[in-house]
């Protein structure tokens, strides 16, 4: 099956079309040879197929693959139409009335069907997908259909991107070392009172210990990668509104795992005087009433963390001196809704990271990624002395948008450090605990950012999960300061007292 769109529709006029017949059909022969194929390479361009006349309208079908699509070719036979019989007959052209449209997408899958505005029905047939839309001439006008098949064409490819395993490349890895210790680090932290578990899915309230444990990560993070690299503190906002994440792309697809924000309708206290008297009478919180309270979500918590970043820089034109920028936040939790069960501080619903962030040209940026991966290497050998490695991956969204990670001479994508869990046994999954990401220009697109000198700007970020860390630190060493090694102690110093229970 090949591409293809069909569209039936018929052009309304002021008078009766019929003195203009010959006029009419010169025309539609002449531009399905010239106006309707501009811009298509050879043989495929839009095609008049069929038209008649009527009393009060030109009714046409017209057939098109991708180049000039019909909602195209449609407008550009209305403006020429237009100006011949306006001229010569006196005619007007008083819109575009749509009788049907259809488009074929081919596809070795079946997918179910869209819920969208705009689709009449949606059909999987034989080799492809037939989708038959309901669009009038304004949104003919504003490229819905277009809109409509990339979105169709996006399902696709997921669909064959879930299908394939080629989307993780080895780059490197540490020869395997011995783990005598073999427990589950949070199981045995939660044995000597170091965390327990928050009231919340996911969360956890971390004790003086492991807590000291997350600041010497920081600490090191910051003394051997931060400060000789450059890079500089900042602190971006962690409630994200929707315009941020229309603009990084996350609007495409951050839904089932962010926690959504909601506003108080009004802050008039007497507008809430029932709940809080709800509650005082039958002391329990009246979430109905409050969810017709509130309002629409205005966004969520911080998801990715470097999104908000942007807006700093959104619609600016940056000095070439000033670049490449490199920057830092710590200055508060990310929020997933993570999948079901109970995990341990691998998985977590709130979670801590150091976002690191920098931007300038591409050759810039690539080698600030560079310079990253050195350190991490250092530190990850020097000083927590882990067995890890280091895999090229492509996430989904830059899949999407055709930034195929793992194609040669790419070096758009991500690197994703995993390390072994002993506890999990020899085959046991390893665990994602940090990644350096080279974004290509994607963000400074959607944040419109510009560079002087006119060159391409790019940008990449490394987040690093400090709950990933310490999962990955604790269960290859275990809690015992003395089994740790002496470069990451030096840095710790003294692991503080606990708070005991009776
Ligand atoms: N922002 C990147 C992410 O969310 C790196 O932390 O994965
Ligand atoms: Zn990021």
């Amino acid at each position: 099956m090949e591409l293809e769109f069909n569209l039936k529709a018929y052009f309304k006029t002021s008078a009766d079309p019929a003195p203009a017949m010959e006029a009419v059909a010169a025309l539609f022969e002449e531009a399905n040879r010239t106006l309707l194929t501009k811009g298509a390479p050879e043989g495929q361009g839009a095609l008049v197929t069929e038209w008649q006349l009527g009393e009060d309208r030109i009714e046409l079908t017209l057939d098109s693959g991708r180049y000039v699509r019909v909602h195209d070719a449609v407008f550009r036979l209305k403006k020429a139409l237009a100006e011949k019989l306006g001229k010569d007959f006196k005619i007007g052209i008083r819109g575009i009335e749509v009788e049907s449209f259809v488009i074929q997408v081919p596809s070795e899958r079946e997918l179910k069907e869209l819920k969208v505005p705009y689709i009449r029905s949606m059909q999987n047939v034989e080799g492809g997908i037939v989708l038959e839309l309901e669009v009038g001439e304004a949104d003919m006008k504003n490229r819905v259909p277009d809109r409509i098949l990339t979105l169709l064409e996006e399902k696709i490819e997921a669909a064959k991107y879930g299908a394939k395993a080629e989307h993780w490349n080895l780059l490197w890895q540490r020869e395997p070392m011995e783990h005598p210790f073999t427990e589950d680090p949070t199981q045995a932290m939660m044995k000597e009172g170091w965390l327990k578990r928050g009231s919340s899915r996911g969360q956890w309230i971390h004790g003086p210990q492991s807590t000291k444990v997350f600041r010497t990560f920081e600490k090191i993070v910051y003394e051997e990668l931060l400060q000789p690299l450059g890079y500089r503190e900042m602190i971006f906002p962690k409630m994200v509104t929707w315009d941020v994440w229309m603009k990084s792309g996350h609007a495409k697809g951050v839904y089932p795992e962010i926690y959504y924000v909601c506003p108080p309708q009004t802050r008039d206290p007497e507008y809430w005087e029932e709940v809080a008297d709800y509650y005082k009478v039958t002391h329990e919180v009246p979430t109905k009433l409050i969810k017709e309270k509130i309002g629409e979500p205005i966004g969520g918590m911080c998801y990715a963390q470097c999104p908000p970043f942007w807006g700093f820089v959104a619609g600016e034109t940056l000095p070439n001196e000033e670049i490449p920028i490199r920057v830092f936040d710590r200055s508060g939790t990310s929020h997933r809704y993570e999948s079901g069960g109970i995990h341990g501080i691998e998985r977590v619903d709130e979670f801590h990271r150091v976002e690191i962030l920098w931007l300038g040209t591409k050759e810039q940026v690539v080698k600030a990624a560079e310079e990253l991966h050195e350190r991490y290497m250092h530190i990850f050998n020097e000083i927590l002395d882990i067995e890890w490695r280091k895999a090229k991956v492509t996430p989904w969204f830059m899949a999407q948008e055709g930034l195929l990670g793992l194609a040669e001479g790419n070096v758009v994508g991500t690197t994703d450090y995993e390390a072994c869990l002993p506890y999990r046994g020899e085959d046991g999954e390893w665990l994602e605990f940090q990644n350096v990401s080279i974004n290509g220009d994607k963000y400074p697109k959607g944040f419109n950012v510009k560079l002087q000198s006119g060159e391409e700007l790019w940008s990449g970020c490394s987040g690093v999960g400090l709950e990933r860390w310490a999962a990955v630190f604790l269960a290859q060493k275990g809690l015992d300061p003395e089994n740790w090694p002496e470069e990451f102690r030096k840095r710790l110093g003294e692991l503080p007292k606990g708070i005991r229970f009776l």
